[in-house]
């Protein structure tokens, strides 16, 4: 059998693994998500989340990847059906198998389908903050004319879509992992250099605002807030940590496959956990709510939404000085991040073709290219972005936890715990602590349960 492609270096998977986790989620999600869930409310079952579910899910998709990798196989279907026949018959393990593999097609392609867009329109923004052109404008009209201007859309989706055609086509060592080593380290920078700026911004408009008091709202634990609308929050904060993470996608699974059967999974697994929150509470919180706290006051930016990020902040940089710079530099964060995570959606379905289907890569690469096109025309074509916002609902929530739960139930439970406790902790780096075992086993498959019956009520109700 031919060799599958794998990671060149260490650092470069783990830049890769970062890159798939941080996306628009980090910057454009949280925010608005924190906003609108009560700030310091949103953060206690939003940690709570992370420590029950996001750590142990993550284990179980690096652990399940690698295994899968070691039979050849980058995508869920064959990995669950191999998985499951440790304890169940061959028809039985291949139910699993179809069930895995159709939903992390379905969650990786309708995700697609309107992250690409989102992606487009930061490219959009970089070049309007650039040229000025929002600039004395009323931000909202300008937003709305732009996702209505069907060419405008067209051009900068389609732009991206190319390079990460392009990216994706030339492979994992080759393609995948030398664009994020450049990307990354970028991300980081422009992260950073935009947060020095946010922190120093002063009282720019009235005394009473101030970047400061941004952060007072993100990191003030609020109790009461939290008990009123207890079960809203943490619906909100358990999803985050999904997206965020990356984790009920396929996508951490397909990366883990193209490991070494011995390469460490469990600090690897918990780098990419660090790596990303640090990225989402300390960068992504210290850049949308306080910089909108500082020109439009607390009111606004508590209630910027969806568009805290396309609508709110343009109205900031028109004001801030050297605006066009740091505009631009926000928008090209967003753009790197976004692009990051959708290059792992996009090799996730060329890996399909590839290793299900044994189509070639490069002309797999632009069947996925034109399928992904036709699914997100109706996305492009919809200026209201009401079905944009539907996806979001169903696919961005629902789905990853279901997948999530089937993670469980197939690589802990039908594969034995013990296998996956001796498959984690092959070739590993750290000992995840005995105590740990119950919490992976039986805590974060009932959360998920406990979620999944939530949010389908939450709907019918
Ligand atoms: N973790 C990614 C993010 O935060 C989620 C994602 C990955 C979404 C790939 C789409 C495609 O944005």
């Amino acid at each position: 059998m031919e060799q599958r492609d794998r990671w060149a270096t260490k650092l470069g998977l783990i830049l890769a693994m970062a890159g798939n986790a941080i996306g628009l989620g980090n910057f454009w999600r949280f925010p608005y998500q924190l906003a609108s869930n009560g700030g310091g409310a949103f953060m206690i079952p939003y940690f709570i989340a992370l420590f029950f579910l996001g750590i142990p899910v993550m284990w179980i998709e690096w652990t399940t990847g690698r295994y899968g990798g070691k039979y050849g196989h980058g995508t869920l279907g064959p990995m669950f059906y191999l998985m499951a026949r440790e304890s169940v018959k061959p028809k039985t393990a291949l139910i699993f198998g179809v069930i895995g593999g159709m939903l992390a097609f379905s969650v990786s392609s309708l995700l697609s389908s309107y992250y690409y867009q989102v992606i487009g329109w930061s490219a959009a923004y970089t070049y309007y903050s650039l040229t000025g052109a929002y600039f004395g404008q009323d931000t909202v009209k300008f937003f709305l004319n732009y996702v209505a201007n069907l060419k405008a859309v067209i051009f900068f989706w389609g732009i991206t879509m190319v390079l990460l055609g392009i990216a994706v086509g030339q492979g994992v060592s080759k393609g995948i992992e030398r664009w994020v080593k450049v990307m990354m380290p970028l991300l980081y920078v422009f992260a950073i250099l935009l947060v020095i700026r946010a922190l120093t911004l002063g009282s720019p408009v009235k005394p009473e605002w101030s970047s400061i008091k941004g952060l007072e709202y993100i990191w003030t634990p609020n109790f009461t807030a939290l008990k009123q609308n207890f079960f809203k929050i943490s619906l909100a904060a358990a999803g985050q940590i999904f997206f965020t993470l990356s984790l009920g996608m396929g996508i951490i699974h397909n990366y883990a496959s193209y490991l070494g059967p011995e390469d460490d999974v469990a600090l690897s697994g918990l780098a990419t956990v660090s790596l990303n929150e640090f990225a989402e509470v300390i960068l992504g919180g210290s850049l949308a709510i306080p910089i909108a706290f500082a020109y439009l006051g607390p009111e606004q930016a508590i209630k910027g939404g969806v568009g805290l990020a396309y609508m709110a902040l343009p109205n900031v940089f028109m004001h801030m000085p050297g605006g066009r710079i740091f505009g631009a530099m926000w928008f090209l964060l967003l753009w790197f991040a976004g692009f990051t995570s959708a290059i792992a959606t996009y090799n996730y379905l060329v890996a399909m073709l590839e290793e299900d289907l044994k189509i070639d890569r490069k002309v797999g690469t632009w069947v996925v290219f034109v399928f992904l096109f036709l699914l997100g025309l109706p996305v492009a074509l919809d200026s209201s972005l009401v079905y944009l916002s539907e996806l979001d609902m169903w696919v961005g929530s629902y789905f990853l936890v279901l997948l999530g739960f089937f993670d469980v139930i197939v690589g802990v439970w039908l594969f034995k715990p013990d296998n996956f406790w001796e498959e984690l902790h092959k070739g590993a780096f750290i000992n995840v602590p005995e105590w740990f075992k119950p919490i992976i086993m039986y805590i974060a498959p009932l959360f998920m349960a406990v979620l999944l019956i939530g949010n389908t009520k939450d709907y019918y109700s």
